[in-house]
């Protein structure tokens, strides 16, 4: 298969994550969870005791303490600190409630970005993110723009926090998302916007399937 990326960005909740994840495996590609890499510095600042505010020391924190990545039997990363693996951590409420606001400092962006285009270049992937179609892989072959609407974004992370045994009622978690997106969309460096030549779906309603089917499709197209 000629060498392939396929770029995914949308809001929080707008279910790119899953969707990634099920069309790298029908693809047999790598997925790369792009917000995962921005969870594993807050999930070091909080270790380490570093304000996120702090552009310096984060930089600092991460050329002391540089996140490693191995590809596991799911298609994925698994993201290592210092030989452990922090995967399940990432996800915890004290995580998002700081990784957003990290992501404004563009000194921070351009570590990760260089790990993320260095992924692409190595391997056909899937990525998802905020900023992949229009910072990340520019070239890249597809392009989506997933979105849900914020009942439906809303309800799926209940679900996701309450199978992970996290407590925050549905109005803190709309609120959470609403303030997350707001912060994503609007900083400097990388926003969250579509790409010019991204191809908007709305998943609101719909199976994970047929997103993946409707993207299976746009690949075929490029090919
Ligand atoms: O996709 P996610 O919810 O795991 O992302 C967590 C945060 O990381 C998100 O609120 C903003 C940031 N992020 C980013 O700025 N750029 C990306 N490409 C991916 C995530």
């Amino acid at each position: 298969m000629p060498h392939l990326n396929i770029a995914i960005d949308g809001p929080a909740g707008a279910g790119k994550s899953t969707v990634a994840k099920a069309l790298a495996r029908r693809l047999g590609i790598l997925y790369v969870d792009t917000g995962a890499m921005y969870r594993g510095v807050a999930w070091l600042a909080l270790k380490h005791g570093v304000a996120v505010e702090r552009e310096d020391e984060l930089v600092e924190l991460l050329q002391r303490h540089p996140l490693h990545f191995e590809r596991n039997s799911d298609g994925g990363l698994d993201i290592y600190s210092d030989g452990q693996c922090i995967n399940a951590e990432l996800r915890n409420p004290q995580v998002s409630a700081l990784v957003s606001q990290l992501s404004v400092h563009p000194r921070v962006r351009g570590v990760l970005t260089e790990w993320q285009r260095s992924f692409a270049r190595r391997h056909s992937v899937v990525m998802d993110g905020r900023d992949v179609g229009t910072v990340v892989l520019p070239d890249a072959q597809v392009k989506v723009f997933l979105t849900a609407s914020l009942e439906e974004r809303t309800r799926r992370r209940a679900e996701e926090f309450q199978s992970k045994g996290y407590e925050m009622s549905l109005e803190e978690l709309r609120t959470s998302i609403v303030e997350r997106d707001e912060r994503d969309s609007s900083r400097d460096v990388a926003p969250l916007r579509p790409a010019s030549d991204a191809h908007p779906i709305d998943s609101t309603g719909r199976t994970v399937e047929d997103v993946v089917r409707e993207i299976l499709e746009l690949v075929e197209r490029c090919r």
